[in-house]
C-alpha cells in the first residue's frame, strides 16, 4: 500500500518525506542481495562491515539474509564534513574495526554511494591492512552524483539525483528510523 507524504514542521520550515522504496520493495531486494553474497562467497570466511551509522538496518537485515557459518561481523565510523545535504568529500574515520582483516575477505556494507569519495577513501584505508579480498555492497546508488568511480560489487537500487532519509539515511541525524526511503523536500511555512 502506497504511504502519505509524511510532513514535519521543524526548525521553522515542513519537511515533507514521500516514500520512494517501500519497505516490502526493502526487504525483497535484500532477500535476494543476501542469496547472491551466500553463493558469492560459498565456502569462504567473510567479514561484513557495516559503516556507521547510515548501513546499520541495512546491515541488520541483510546480514540474517546471509547464510555463510564462516561471516563475522565488524564495524567502523566513518563522518564526512559538508553541508547537511551535500556530501564534502573530506572523510575521516571516526571508530576502528575492532579485529585486523589481514588475509579476511572484506564485504563493506554501505547505505549509499553518491560522490564515492567515501567508498574511495574507506577503500584505499582498508587495502593498507592486506585483506584476501574487499568487495562493496551498498543499498543505495546515485550515479548522477559520481564524482569518483568506485567498484560497487553488490548495489540494492540505482536511484535518481534526490535527497534522500530513512531505513538509517538521515537529515541532520534525524530519520533514520524510518522502516523506508523517502525523497525529502522542504516547504515554507504557510503565512498566520
Ligand atoms: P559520498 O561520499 O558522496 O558517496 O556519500 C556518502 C555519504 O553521504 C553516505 O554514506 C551518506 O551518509 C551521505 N549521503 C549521500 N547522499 C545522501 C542522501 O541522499 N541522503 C542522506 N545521506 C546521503
Ligand atoms: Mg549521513
Amino acid at each position: 500500500m502506497a504511504q502519505d507524504t509524511l510532513v514535519t514542521e521543524y526548525n521553522g520550515k515542513l519537511e515533507c518525506i514521500t516514500p520512494m522504496i517501500t519497505e516490502e520493495q526493502l526487504q525483497a531486494r535484500i532477500k535476494e542481495l543476501g542469496a547472491q553474497i551466500s553463493a558469492d562467497y560459498a565456502g569462504k570466511e567473510v567479514v561484513a562491515v557495516a559503516v556507521l551509522k547510515g548501513s546499520v538496518p541495512f546491515f541488520a537485515d541483510l546480514i540474517r539474509q546471509i547464510e555463510l557459518p564462516g561471516l563475522s561481523c565488524d564495524c567502523l565510523g566513518l563522518a564526512s564534513y559538508g553541508s547537511r545535504t551535500e556530501s564534502s568529500g573530506v572523510v575521516r574515520l571516526t571508530s576502528d574495526l575492532s579485529r585486523p582483516v589481514a588475509g579476511k575477505h572484506l564485504l563493506i556494507i554501505e547505505d549509499i554511494v553518491d560522490t564515492g569519495l567515501t567508498i574511495q577513501y574507506l577503500l584505499q584505508n582498508m587495502e593498507t591492512r592486506q585483506p584476501e579480498s574487499i568487495r562493496i555492497c551498498t543499498l543505495l546508488h546515485k550515479p548522477a552524483g559520481e564524482r569518483v568511480k568506485v567498484p560497487m560489487d553488490y548495489v540494492g537500487f540505482t536511484i535518481a539525483n534526490e535527497f534522500v532519509v530513512g531505513y538509517g539515511l538521515d537529515y541532520d541525524e534525524r530519520y533514520r528510523q524510518l522502516s523506508y526511503i523517502g525523497t525529502m523536500k522542504f516547504k515554507d511555512l504557510p503565512e498566520e
